[in-house]
């Protein structure tokens, strides 16, 4: 994807150094930065420079490929494979990409270590590219089915960022919407604004006003009138953890955003790779919600008069807050499952069909 007219991706490798886009800096501000150390990727990840749950994946693979560099040894590996595991805990990415990392690497010698592990990384960020991109293929059906009934501009709801910069390239439910705008569709996406990160208004605007794609920002809470006035025709979200059962873990506030959905009869779908497919859970009150730091809530960042960053308090001084960062969507409220290899619907027997 572009950013002023020059093609990125979120993450990469030179030098021994594990380059990413610093996103607690967007929209404000573009930054490169360095991750030199696994301890790096680990904050990296736990701050949410890198967010998403597949580009967490990523960075937790080439966290293990800086580990290496610092210490080879298995044991040493096995105590930062947990460490990355536990850096966020809802986006089942992350242990996938640690599990398959720590697979291909265990038994290997130590002057091969580093060539593998280097390897697996990369063979995961390509994977990811091919699956985003394929998953806009599939998802490009939809809108054009909407677009071809309607012969007008399809509206898309999305919540959070499942973007260009939540993955590696294209997104999850970004790419069917950049794929029909590189074709002609008329598209117009509106973005909740995703409290209290506002990920929505700050990445997901941000990249799609890049790749200039018409969108509006809307408060978390404009959804439900939208399509009650008949002006969403259909929402994509992303997920952090979809069980086998199609129940789908997603940033707080997506369950709402399908409960409105359900009730107006608007499409509702969610868009993943199969590396964000849990087959081992099938009650999704055993997901972990991560619980994040409450000042998320009660604390506010923006450009003051003079262009500069600045945080500022917007809560009483007293007040309480509870900042839980995702909630659970059941099956019964999402019309399909957009995949790399399809769309099913959001069941076992429907997963089962595209993936054994
Ligand atoms: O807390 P975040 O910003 O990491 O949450 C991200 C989301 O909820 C995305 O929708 C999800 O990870 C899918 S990304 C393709």
């Amino acid at each position: 994807m572009k950013i002023e007219g020059k093609e990125y991706r979120t993450i990469w490798f030179e030098n021994n150094i594990v380059k990413i886009i610093d996103q607690t800096k967007l929209p404000h501000k573009f930054v490169i930065k360095d991750l030199k150390t696994v301890k790096d990727a680990i904050n990296s990840i736990k701050i949410m420079e890198v967010r998403g749950a597949p580009l967490i994946g990523a960075t937790a693979a080439y966290g293990l490929v800086l580990a290496i560099i610092e210490n080879n040894d298995q044991s040493f590996l096995k105590k930062t494979s947990e460490e990355l595991i536990n850096s966020r805990p809802t986006a089942i990415n992350l242990k996938w990409a640690v599990d398959r990392m720590m697979k291909k690497l265990s038994g290997v010698n130590s002057n091969e270590i580093f060539n593998i592990a280097l390897n697996e990384a990369k063979e995961i960020c390509e994977e990811d590219v091919k699956f985003c991109e394929n998953i806009g293929i599939n998802g490009l059906k939809i809108i054009e089915e909407i677009y071809n009934k309607k012969k007008g501009t399809v509206n898309i709801l999305t919540h959070c960022n499942a973007g260009w910069l939540a993955t590696i390239n294209w997104g999850t439910a970004t790419s069917p919407i950049y794929h029909a705008h590189k074709k002609g569709i008329p598209v117009h996406v509106w973005v909740d604004e995703t409290r209290p990160r506002n990920q929505g208004a700050n990445l997901t605007s941000y990249e799609l006003n890049e790749e200039e794609v018409p969108n509006t920002v809307i408060a978390d809470n404009t959804g439900g009138i939208l399509m009650q006035r008949g002006e969403v025709d259909m929402c994509i979200v992303g997920t952090d953890r979809t069980l086998s059962t199609g129940d789908v873990a997603n940033k707080i506030g997506t369950y709402l955003k399908a409960l409105a959905a359900y009730d107006n009869k608007v499409p509702f779908y969610v868009a993943l790779p199969s590396s964000t497919i849990d087959w081992n859970i099938k009650d999704f009150k055993d997901i972990p919600i991560e619980e994040r730091n409450s000042e998320e809530l009660s604390h506010v960042e923006g450009l003051d008069e003079n262009n500069n960053v600045k945080k500022v308090l917007i809560y009483p001084k007293k007040s309480k807050a509870m900042n839980l960062a995702f909630d659970i969507t059941p099956a019964k409220y999402i019309s399909g499952l957009i995949t790399e290899k399809g769309i099913c619907d959001a069941s076992e027997e429907g997963l089962g069909k595209l993936f054994k």
